[in-house]
């Protein structure tokens, strides 16, 4: 089984590469059965869609084949995402227009959202509401959303809230356990179902 992690925010360093690399070592840990990739879009290594994608540009295949090859390749993802400004950032966005049904599709994602207060419920509602529908990525229901970021999920233990930093380890390792869970049975259902069909190949 292969879990791929996303961080969806822009800044290098963020904190939401911070918890998307807590989250690549817990796997690490507890289920070394379970390889691992991590891709951040810290300094936006992703140009913004553009028209040539649609047209077998050759720089836009070179740029997207490793990634195509990567996500391909997983069982399962962690969608790291910020709020910024009530949003996802448009990385992240980006990130969906340029990957399909074909490496995402009919394969389970923990959202996990980071806000250095109370924030983070907008990305959650809007990746639950407007990211999936033509690449098929199936959100499980369960979510994280990590408040006051900045004092949990450190590797210094000074740096964080005692409570508050055991609440978010217990909470991930369970929404971890959940998704691996979704990953097996979803396996089976794309190995047994016709997952794609020529007609419809967008959502409606
Ligand atoms: C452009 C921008 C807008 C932001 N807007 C919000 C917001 O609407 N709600 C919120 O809780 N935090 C907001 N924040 C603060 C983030 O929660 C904070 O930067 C946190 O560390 C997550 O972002 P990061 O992963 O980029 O570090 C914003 C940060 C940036 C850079």
């Amino acid at each position: 089984m292969k879990i791929s992690i996303i961080s969806g925010s822009h800044r290098n360093p963020s904190q939401s590469e911070k918890v998307a690399r807590y989250i690549e070592n817990t796997i690490r840990r507890r289920k070394p059965e379970i390889d691992t990739w991590l891709f951040a879009l810290a300094d936006n290594p992703l140009p913004l869609w553009d028209q040539s994608v649609w047209e077998n540009d050759d720089a836009w295949t070179q740029r997207l084949a490793p990634l195509k090859q990567e996500l391909a390749s997983s069982d399962g993802f962690v969608i790291v995402s910020p709020e910024w400004h009530g949003q996802a950032p448009a990385g992240l966005k980006n990130f969906f227009l340029l990957f399909s049904r074909f490496e995402l599709g009919h394969k389970p994602a923990l959202i996990v959202t980071v806000s250095n207060g109370d924030g983070g419920a907008y990305p959650v509602a809007e990746l639950r509401m407007s990211s999936y529908k033509n690449n098929r990525i199936c959100y499980i229901p369960e979510q994280v959303i990590v408040r006051h970021v900045e004092k949990v999920l450190n590797d210094n233990a000074a740096d964080n809230i005692p409570d508050a930093d055991a609440y978010f380890r217990e909470r991930i390792d369970w929404a971890l356990d959940l998704l691996q869970g979704y990953a097996v049975a979803l396996k089976t259902m794309r190995e047994t179902t016709q997952i794609h069909h020529d007609r419809f190949g967008n959502g409606m």
